[in-house]
């Protein structure tokens, strides 16, 4: 089959698109004929060797795919060939095909376009687990989201509007701020053009925002701390800055608030059921259009290093899309 592979660990120029051996379902895993593959950070992170899950070489980037089922393990059984599905596969997705374990592989909802179905899980499911369960938002509080025109980030955006809280967007550009805004966004900040802590008090009038879910982490993070209202609630999500911030312990104890730790990928994994059940409110919300990904570009199985560069240029508005 042909896929993107990554021989030697580096960025997405090190990448080489080629031939390489199917891969085999083992007994609890289901094959997949890759359709579309979402583009996540992690891909970046992945073939640098700088994730928490390391494959051994040669393999090939991409976690979350939608397509038909080619094959089933001898102990599927809930899972029919030719069914549509969407999965979450860790790596593997930048090829044709790819062997999931059957647990991470779902009905995919009928009319939902493979491109929108393989950009969804990741997203939406880590941002709903952490304004959900880790911050109890709750409507009409003040929810200020970082990196707002990213994967996760627009999510959150969506999702906090959905749950009924007033959502600040930031982020580094104008056009970034447009698609915030078309998101349904109240209110914007320039990040890199306007200091994130006076203005974030001047939006507030003085008070500070109730939760602050923070995917990129680096400068931005102390400042958004200093922002918290009382009793705020700080989301930990990624440091895409690729620098993680220390914070001055002080900070909590003088605003009340919480630090909180979001790691979707562990509670998909510790609390499998609450997950399906996210999962399943996430479906329901897309078929009748509550939420919606915006594919920023689809780029072919050939282009896919391009996709992660974007990634890393801070170039993608919403979600990559691979096509296969
Ligand atoms: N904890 C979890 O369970 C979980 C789950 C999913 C993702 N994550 C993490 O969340 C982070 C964002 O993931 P994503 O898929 O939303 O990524 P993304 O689509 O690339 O968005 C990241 C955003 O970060 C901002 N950014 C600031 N400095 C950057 C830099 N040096 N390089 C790249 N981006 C930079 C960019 O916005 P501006 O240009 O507007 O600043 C960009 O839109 C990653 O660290 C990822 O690992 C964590």
């Amino acid at each position: 089959m042909k896929a993107i592979l990554c021989k030697e660990f580096g960025g997405p120029e090190k990448l080489v698109f080629g031939d390489t051996l199917d891969p085999v379902p083992g007994p609890k895993q289901i094959l997949i004929a890759v359709e579309a593959c979402g583009v996540n950070f992690p891909d970046v992170l992945i073939i640098q060797n700088k994730y928490q899950f390391k494959p051994e070489l040669p393999f090939s980037p991409g976690g979350e795919v939608a397509g038909s089922v080619i094959s089933l393990g001898s102990e599927v059984t809930n899972f029919q060939i030719g069914q549509q599905v969407l999965a979450l596969c860790g790596w593997g997705g930048f090829a044709e095909k790819v062997a999931v374990d059957a647990n991470r592989v779902f009905a995919l909802p009928s009319g939902l376009p493979p491109e929108i179905a393989a950009t969804t899980l990741y997203t939406y499911g880590t941002s709903y687990h952490a304004l959900k369960d880790r911050a109890n938002l709750q409507p009409e509080e003040t929810l200020l989201v970082l990196g707002a025109a990213g994967g996760v980030g627009l999510a959150a955006v969506e999702l906090g509007k959905l749950m009924g809280a007033k959502v600040i967007a930031a982020a580094s550009s104008e056009e970034k701020l447009a698609l915030c805004q078309e998101k349904g966004a109240d209110l914007t900040i320039n990040y890199e053009m306007e200091d994130l802590k006076s203005r974030i008090k001047e939006l507030t009038g003085g008070k500070g925002v109730d939760v602050v879910y923070d995917p990129v982490g680096g400068k931005y993070t102390e400042s958004a701390v200093r922002s918290m209202a009382w009793k705020g609630r700080y989301l930990i999500v990624g440091f895409a800055n690729g620098e993680i911030p220390q914070i001055p312990m002080n900070l909590p104890l003088l605003k009340g608030c919480s630090i909180i730790g979001v790691f979707w990928g562990q509670f998909s994994t510790l609390e499998a059921k609450a997950s399906f059940q996210n999962t399943q409110q996430l479906m329901e919300w897309i078929q009748v259009g509550k939420i919606r990904q915006h594919i920023g570009r689809s780029y072919s199985l050939e282009e896919a290093p391009e996709a992660l560069q974007a990634i890393l240029d801070r170039k993608m508005l919403g979600k990559g899309v691979v096509m296969i």
